[in-house]
């Protein structure tokens, strides 16, 4: 299956931020568990790259995707680690040209219209809403949809996306799925609050 339809299919991708590989593998297994079986692993800490490896062979079920990817070393190393998917926090074209080279799916973030059609012009399908709700939130995005729904485009928001506010995203039908840190090392029934407001919105 296509990764946006994998992503459509789970609709809340935790943000993680892992201190070591225990942690991590840890962290999945209660997200497979409970009904969540999708991740972003930031490469803001050094474990990132052993967990995603890891992971990918103990769940390799779970759509295990690399975050905060900030350049091209670290855009190689998520890739031969295992992860499914790539994003960043913002449009780096040396980044997305690297991974579209490599066949790597990759979600830059985008919060413009200019970002948007760079961004497309490489080939994405997907793009990552950054940061969400500073930018303007769920008006923000639907302004910035409009001139492309003719495209096919899908959107992943993550920036301020929250429990209060996760419906409201997951509304918009370009909305693949969302992102958020609120999931990040949550306790079991945060996990299971967020598996079910997915629920509710995943594709049938
Ligand atoms: C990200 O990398 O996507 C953000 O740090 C997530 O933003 P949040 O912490 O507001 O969920």
């Amino acid at each position: 299956m296509p990764l946006i339809e994998k992503l459509e299919q789970i609709k809340i991708v935790p943000v993680l931020v892992l201190n070591n590989l225990d942690e991590g593998i840890e962290m999945c297994r209660s997200l497979c568990e409970n009904g969540l079986g999708a991740a972003e692993i930031t490469f803001r800490t050094q474990a990132a790259e052993s967990v995603i490896r890891e992971v990918s062979r103990q769940f390799p079920e779970m759509v295990v995707g690399a975050g905060t990817i900030l350049n091209v070393a670290d855009l190689h190393r998520a890739f031969d680690a295992g992860a499914k998917f790539a994003v960043s926090p913002g449009f780096n074209p040396k980044v997305v040209a690297e991974a579209v080279k490599c066949g790597f799916e990759f979600a830059p973030g985008v919060c413009t219209p200019s970002e948007c059609e760079q961004a497309m012009e490489f080939g994405c399908k997907l793009l990552k809403f950054f940061p969400a709700e500073a930018s303007g939130g769920t008006a923000m995005l639907k302004s910035l949809i409009a001139p492309y729904r003719h495209l096919g485009i899908k959107f992943m928001p993550t920036g301020g996306v929250k429990p209060n506010n996760v419906e409201s995203y997951l509304e918009i039908p370009e909305v693949a799925a969302v992102g958020g840190t609120w999931l990040n090392k949550c306790p079991v029934e945060t996990i299971k609050e967020a598996a079910a407001i997915a629920a509710k919105y995943i594709r049938k």
